[in-house]
């Protein structure tokens, strides 16, 4: 399994899309159009093939199309065809049947499947506008951006991270509950939370490590390119931990420590002060000699696009998966002539499917015949070129 191409692509009552449908046969796509035209909705559509909440992260009843004035939003739905080595076409969907269902649907080939099988046959991997800020926002944006990297190369990281969140939130309210009452919390109960968190987050911080290891290893293998060299470095203690190469055994073994003895400081704090959920991630540019923050917006914005690429061009080479799909929300508009360039030679040779948004059909001249464009309008989706 290498190819996961979206063939076709349609909307149903998805945001500002009535109904729309794109026939992509297999190639990139550059849309281009109005400010509001429906560019960014269509890149979230095809992010929601992929568990969690989108390239927005917005909630289920916000993306059901809307008229002026009604609360609640349509039932919705994205359906696409995937390509698949050799085989017919893979049909993949994802809605809600009823406007304020509280989870949506996934379907694969007409039958009901939990969302996690989607990784089996798309894996959209994306940088929006929203990431320009990663290096001014909190650690958490970071972590974000980060984890969903490692989601796309390590589909379990998703499961072991909501295992700890949940194991958490269940370890704080035991330990908030007991702090309020000035008693001691049920021991029995705490040590289990604490085993299944040390558990979960030691998987959680290798993972990162793995990650962050494979994309240096990436950035570092495919050496000078118009686009700048960035050195990763995960700062969070369990990170250093395991990129240290720490056993995973005595990780595992230090966070339940670590969480037993800050039970009386997590309970009079109210959340919890220690453990992978704390971690962060640093950028360096390595030819500036400067942190990320530090760098002029174009400058941050190709370090993120180059770890985005470096990402899909590991992940491409993996047998077992498919190959990612890159959706790129507006990031030609911030490159200069001779990155846009760049990105669209980069683009081709790495024979993904990629999608990019910009006002301009102008910004894809470099990319005019080697993918399709599409202008984005009230009238609905349009091909411009062959
Ligand atoms: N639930 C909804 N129902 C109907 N319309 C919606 C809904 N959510 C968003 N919209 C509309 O979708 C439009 C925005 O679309 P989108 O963000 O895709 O634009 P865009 O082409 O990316 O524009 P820009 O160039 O400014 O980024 C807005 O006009 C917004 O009002
Ligand atoms: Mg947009």
């Amino acid at each position: 399994m290498a190819s996961a191409a979206l063939l076709s692509l349609t909307l149903t009552d998805f945001r500002s899309y009535e109904r729309a449908r794109l026939e992509t046969g297999g190639r990139s796509v550059y849309l281009f159009g109005a400010n509001g035209a429906g560019k960014t909705n269509l890149l979230e559509a095809i992010s929601l093939l992929t568990p969690g909440k989108g390239l927005r992260g917005a909630s289920l009843t916000e993306v059901g199309r809307r008229l002026p004035g009604e609360a609640v939003g349509r039932p919705w739905a994205v359906a696409a065809e995937a390509e698949a080595d050799d085989e017919a076409p893979i049909r993949i969907g994802t809605g809600v049947e009823q406007g304020g269902a509280a989870r949506r649907i996934v379907r694969i080939e007409g039958e009901t499947v939990p969302p996690g099988r989607l990784a089996d046959h798309v894996r959209p991997i994306w940088l929006t506008p929203a990431q320009d800020r990663l290096f001014l926002e909190a650690a958490s944006e970071r972590r974000r951006f980060f984890d969903r990297l490692v989601f796309a190369g390590e589909p379990a990281h998703a499961a072991n991270a909501n295992a700890y969140d949940k194991a958490q939130r269940e370890r704080m309210k035991l330990l908030t509950e007991a702090f309020e009452r000035g008693a001691s919390p049920d021991a029995t109960w705490l040590n289990a939370l604490e085993a299944r968190l040390a558990e979960a987050g030691a998987l959680l911080a290798e993972a990162r490590a793995r990650t962050l290891r494979a994309l240096q290893a990436e950035i570092d293998g495919r050496g000078d390119r118009p686009f700048p060299q960035a050195r990763l470095t995960l700062t969070g203690d369990w990170e250093k931990m395991a990129l240290e190469g720490v056993a995973f055994a005595e990780i595992e073994a230090r966070l339940a420590a670590a969480l037993a003895a800050a039970r009386p400081r997590d309970g009079a704090a109210g959340r919890a002060l220690t453990g992978p959920h704390r971690g962060d991630l640093a950028i360096f540019h390595v030819e500036k000699d400067r942190p990320a923050a530090e760098c002029s917006t174009g400058e941050q914005k190709a370090l993120i696009l180059n770890l985005v690429l470096a990402q899909a061009a590991r992940l491409s080479r993996a047998e077992a998966a498919p190959n990612p799909v890159i959706l790129l929300d507006e990031v030609a508009a911030h490159l200069d002539l001779t990155r846009r360039a760049a990105l669209a030679d980069e683009l081709t040779a790495l024979k993904l499917q990629a999608f990019l948004t910009g006002t301009d059909e102008s910004l894809f001249d470099h990319l005019k015949g080697r993918a399709l464009g599409v202008r984005v309008s009230d009238a609905g989706l349009t091909p411009v070129s062959a």
